[in-house]
């Protein structure tokens, strides 16, 4: 059991429960590596799309097509994660989480598999609706990862555990970009296999789903089956007697039959409500705006206009750094808190998107800027990680109690769309960082004035804090004070 563990939590981490949460996460992983995987070979899968071209009408594909059909298979993946991550609440209930996870895999291999076999039959079709599918088996996978592991996790570990989700985002694109050398899968012939490759991670979990527990959480308080819950409680913790667990289950379901009268509605209409949806809408938006899909899908023509002389490498490089500082947040979270460390990040962020763009338009005639450039784009990457990457996954879960959390989950796809700014990319140039750093500034006073410390703080408190918000203005200022203050309880 690894050391920290044990101090963040004084938690037995049992062997049932890190198999869980490890099969768990092999969605998050593949999840990643579909962010990661289209961003190396996209020069030679567009020679194919080209190819295919010219077999069916003779002449060579005009550049403006290229470019739509390549930038439909970048963004597709979106949309289909942003449709099917709707659909998580309610097929979760209904087939309940492991069920559900299970089922989704065969999103996973369908998607892989046209993607695989799209060179073969000559159709960037199937590539196109491949990458539509496994958007969809992302969108499900990320909504029901986080769910699944948040019910299972001790309450003690839940923070630890919830960021692993984030880990295995990164680790998954990281592995996508080293798979993506050309010297590896990244070539003409065997970029097939690099897109196909993403069922291995679905057969492992299909493999492995049948050894963990449904989650007790939905089994009690969902479909009412206490002695099923009992027993993947037991399994779950290593204890005989999990008695306590049963009863705080009790008190979430009581707290849950009350919040299912909230409407959608009244979810922005209430003042009780409406804080903490404008907040976790902003948290979500400022990880999805803040430009970092824009590095993740083109770094590596990033890195070529900067001339930097082996561009791939450099990306690989971003995503080493996107993994190390990840594992950093994770250390830093209970410590520095989720507001700070957002706001950190917010700020390193939009000082790096100024700094590259400068670098980037002065490349022409001072040369050494390449490396400036580089530095700012590993410096974003990096302070990215510390907070807007992480901490909007497991924010929002602590915003909200079971209740209205479902509907919270969508909207990090819907906004998943900043695709839109792809595009734009390609018109204005480096200049489009300029955008980012000013939406950057904007989510950081936003942060500043309006979002919350939640570290170490119950549900209950959480909620307390922004009826007392809602109560009157005049509290607004006792509450940041008191909750900027560290808590006693962890
Ligand atoms: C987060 C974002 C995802 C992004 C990734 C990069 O998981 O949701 O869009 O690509 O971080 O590390």
């Amino acid at each position: 059991m690894p050391a920290g563990f044990q101090q963040l939590g004084g938690e037995t981490v049992t062997g049932t429960l890190a198999l869980s949460v490890f099969t768990a996460v092999l969605g998050s992983l593949e999840f990643g590596y579909n962010i990661g995987v289209i961003n190396a070979p996209q020069k030679i899968i567009e020679e194919d799309y080209n190819a295919t071209w010219v077999h069916r009408y003779g002449q060579p594909i005009p550049t403006g097509t290229l470019t739509s059909l390549w930038s439909l298979s970048v963004a597709i993946f979106s949309i289909g994660g942003m449709l099917s991550s709707f659909c998580v609440g309610f097929i979760s209930e209904w087939l309940g989480r492991r069920k559900a996870m299970l089922i989704n895999n065969l999103f996973a291999f369908i998607g892989g598999s046209l993607m695989g076999l799209s060179k073969l039959c000559r159709s960037f079709e199937m590539m196109i609706l491949g990458r539509f599918i496994i958007g969809a088996y992302c969108g499900l996978a990320s909504g029901l990862t986080p769910m699944y592991v948040g019910e299972i996790a001790p309450t003690s570990l839940r923070g630890a555990l919830g960021t692993l989700h984030q880990l295995a985002i990164v680790t998954g694109i990281l592995i996508a970009q080293i798979l993506g050398l050309e010297s590896l899968l990244g070539s003409e012939d065997l970029w097939p296999v690099l897109l196909g490759l993403t069922v291995v991670p679905t057969v492992l979990q299909m493999s492995l789903l049948p050894f963990c527990p449904e989650s007790p959480r939905f089994l009690y308080i969902i479909r009412c089956q206490e002695h099923h819950a009992k027993s993947g409680l037991r399994r779950l913790t290593g204890r005989q007697e999990v008695g306590d667990m049963l009863a705080e289950m009790k008190e979430e379901k009581r707290r849950m039959d009350m919040e299912r009268k909230v409407s959608i509605a009244e979810l922005f209409r209430s003042p009780l409500y409406r804080q903490p949806v404008v907040i976790s809408i902003m948290l979500q938006l400022s990880q999805q705006l803040s430009g970092i899909n824009a590095i993740f899908y083109y770094s590596t023509s990033i890195f070529m206009k900067a001339g930097v002389q082996s561009p791939v490498y450099a990306t690989i490089g971003a995503g080493v750094v996107n993994c190390a500082f990840t594992v950093v947040s994770l250390f830093l979270v209970e410590r520095m808190g989720r507001r700070t460390l957002h706001m950190l990040g917010l700020a390193g962020m939009c000082i790096c998107a100024v700094i590259m763009t400068m670098a980037l338009a002065l490349l022409d005639s001072v040369p050494w800027m390449s490396y400036i450039s580089m530095l700012s784009i590993f410096g974003f990457v990096a302070f990215f990680e510390v907070g807007p990457g992480p901490i909007p996954w497991f924010f929002v879960a602590e915003l909200f109690s079971q209740g209205p959390r479902p509907g919270c989950n969508g909207c990090g796809w819907l906004l998943q769309l900043d695709c839109q700014l792809h595009h734009r990319h390609d018109l204005c140039g480096p200049y489009v960082f300029l955008i980012f750093a000013a939406l950057l500034l904007f989510f950081l006073i936003f942060t500043f004035f309006r979002v919350p410390e939640t570290r170490g703080k119950t549900f209950d408190q959480i909620s307390a804090n922004f009826h007392q918000r809602s109560a009157g203005g005049m509290m607004d200022m006792d509450m940041d004070m008191d909750m900027d203050k560290p808590s006693t309880e962890l």
